[in-house]
């Protein structure tokens, strides 16, 4: 029955924040996704190694983040929920597509080298082998499909390109080839200060995005100082106000009204009324999400008990494929 639905396996480095743009993505999507494919999530804490972490707050990250991601709705009874250092053939197949990986292909990765710039003083080798384990996560679970932005393309590039050297070499189709999955575009939101830029959850400027557990007064501050035109009317105008067609996308998604009802709710409006609303619907919208986080962050006997669990199912997939691997690499 579930054996015919194709895989979709998305993860999610343990580092800044899940945002409002996170939380307008899953709503959108999750359910739809969890009826119509296996879906596996899971958060990335070995990548976050790459740069510099305190040990103590990675472990209460991780531990939001998987709250998040339930408070969020996603079904961990539906969905495979896991942390990936949890399951350890990840770092496993990650050591055998290493010894197929060509200098060169890791050479040309633009992250690496926009990574290394930034983090001059800790440019590691697993900032170059980040890939690699990326590789390892989407190929230990035969995923057919990865949902990727714009700057994971390449990464999912070199998996591909894994896909055929370990083909070339061992010919025995134990490795499907991942394609990348474009979702029905929800809305693209975009930074509160910069609207040329997506909203991101690694942002250093924290005005830039609304944090799914930033209390009330935080959203309403970010929301009120969001950089909008110098104009006064409100209408949705990409081109020429693009901070403020942000604002309205976010509302309209939030309230489901169309940009045309809220032209017309805003006429002879300013923008600050439109601010004001809008940080009230946030804040409500968040709300029930919050106190869901909040108790959830309260037990982490049960949230490690979920853990547990997701990591066991993933296992039991991704241990499978690595025993393939191990077999016709010629390991005993
Ligand atoms: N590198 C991804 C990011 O930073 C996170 C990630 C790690 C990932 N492993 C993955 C995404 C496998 C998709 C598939 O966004």
């Amino acid at each position: 029955m579930t054996n015919n639905k194709k895989t979709i396996l998305s993860g999610s480095t343990v580092t800044g924040d899940l945002t409002l743009g996170n939380y307008i993505g899953a709503i959108n999507n999750w359910k739809q996704l969890q009826d119509q494919y296996e879906c596996l999530y899971f958060l990335a804490d070995l990548h976050a190694l790459t740069v510099h972490q305190d040990p103590k707050i990675l472990k209460e990250r991780t531990y939001s983040f998987f709250a998040q991601y339930l408070a969020l709705g996603l079904d961990p009874q539906k969905n495979i929920i896991f942390v990936q250092s949890q399951v350890h053939e990840h770092a496993e197949l990650a050591w055998i597509l290493t010894c197929l990986t060509p200098m060169g292909y890791l050479n040309r990765m633009t992250q690496f080298k926009e990574k290394s710039e930034k983090h001059v003083k800790n440019i590691n080798a697993g900032l170059y082998t980040y890939p690699i384990l990326m590789a390892a996560d989407i190929l230990l679970y035969q995923a057919d499909l990865v949902p990727v932005g714009e700057d994971q393309k390449q990464h999912l590039e070199l998996c591909r390109d894994l896909v055929g050297f370990f083909e070339n070499r061992y010919g025995n189709g134990i490795l499907k080839m991942p394609e990348p999955y474009i979702g029905k575009m929800g809305a693209r939101i975009m930074s509160l200060q910069e609207p040329d830029k997506k909203m991101s959850k690694s942002d250093e400027n924290e005005k830039n995005f609304v944090s799914i557990i930033d209390d009330p007064k935080k959203i309403e501050k970010k929301i009120k100082s969001a950089t909008t035109d110098s104009d006064t009317v409100v209408q949705y105008d990409l081109t020429n106000k693009p901070g403020l067609a942000n604002l309205l996308t976010i509302y309209s998604v939030l309230s489901g009204k169309t940009m045309k009802e809220l032209e017309a709710d805003y006429e002879g409006k300013m923008y600050g009324h439109l601010k004001v609303d809008l940080a009230d619907l946030v804040v409500e919208t968040l709300r029930p999400v919050q106190a869901k986080y909040s108790d959830l962050m309260k037990n982490k006997d049960h949230l490690n008990s979920l853990m547990a669990k997701g990591a066991e199912r993933a296992r039991a997939k991704a241990s499978s494929t690595l025993k393939k691997v191990y077999d016709s690499v010629g390991l005993l």
